[in-house]
């Protein structure tokens, strides 16, 4: 099947109920979407389907062909994105395994709210776990990620 993976067609030999998951990981070697439950709970599975977050682990592939796909891979091509930027300079990250589907989440809600309340970024979040607790300051990089975008 085809499918549309930040910004290009490619096929791949995938069956039709292939979590999208598998393909972006073990066919396209696109590893910086994570498996974490399997399940649709922790989140850590985030890409972005036509600009909306979805979780790729219960995903089949044959559900997006035709959409446009985005990994953190595609967000941006030099770590250039307002959340990308907002993450390193408040040091965000502790064992880093949720934070390409946390980063996924806040990049999707910022493109819709460009200003988000501490309430719309709990609210947006809430499917994403971080184990080691990094809860606050995700919520100030997002803040920051806001203002940044601005400028
Ligand atoms: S940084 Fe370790 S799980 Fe979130």
């Amino acid at each position: 099947m085809k499918l549309n993976v930040n910004g290009s067609e490619r096929e791949v030999d995938a069956t039709d109920d292939m979590p999208l998951l598998w393909v972006l990981r073990d066919l396209m070697g696109l590893t910086g979407t994570k498996f974490g439950c399997g399940i649709a709970q922790c989140g850590a599975c985030t890409v972005h389907v036509d600009g909306s977050p979805l979780r790729a682990c219960v995903t089949p592939a044959s559900a997006v062909a035709g959409k446009k796909i985005t990994t953190i891979e595609g967000l941006s091509a030099d770590g250039s994105h307002p959340v990308q930027k907002a993450w390193a300079e408040l040091d965000v990250v502790q064992c880093g395994y949720c934070q390409s589907g946390q980063i996924m989440s806040a990049a999707a809600l910022l493109a819709v709210v460009p200003a988000p309340t501490d309430s719309d970024i709990d609210h947006a979040l809430s499917g994403n776990l971080c184990r080691c607790g990094t809860y606050q300051r995700i919520r100030a990089a997002v803040h920051r990620a806001a203002e940044l975008g601005k400028a």
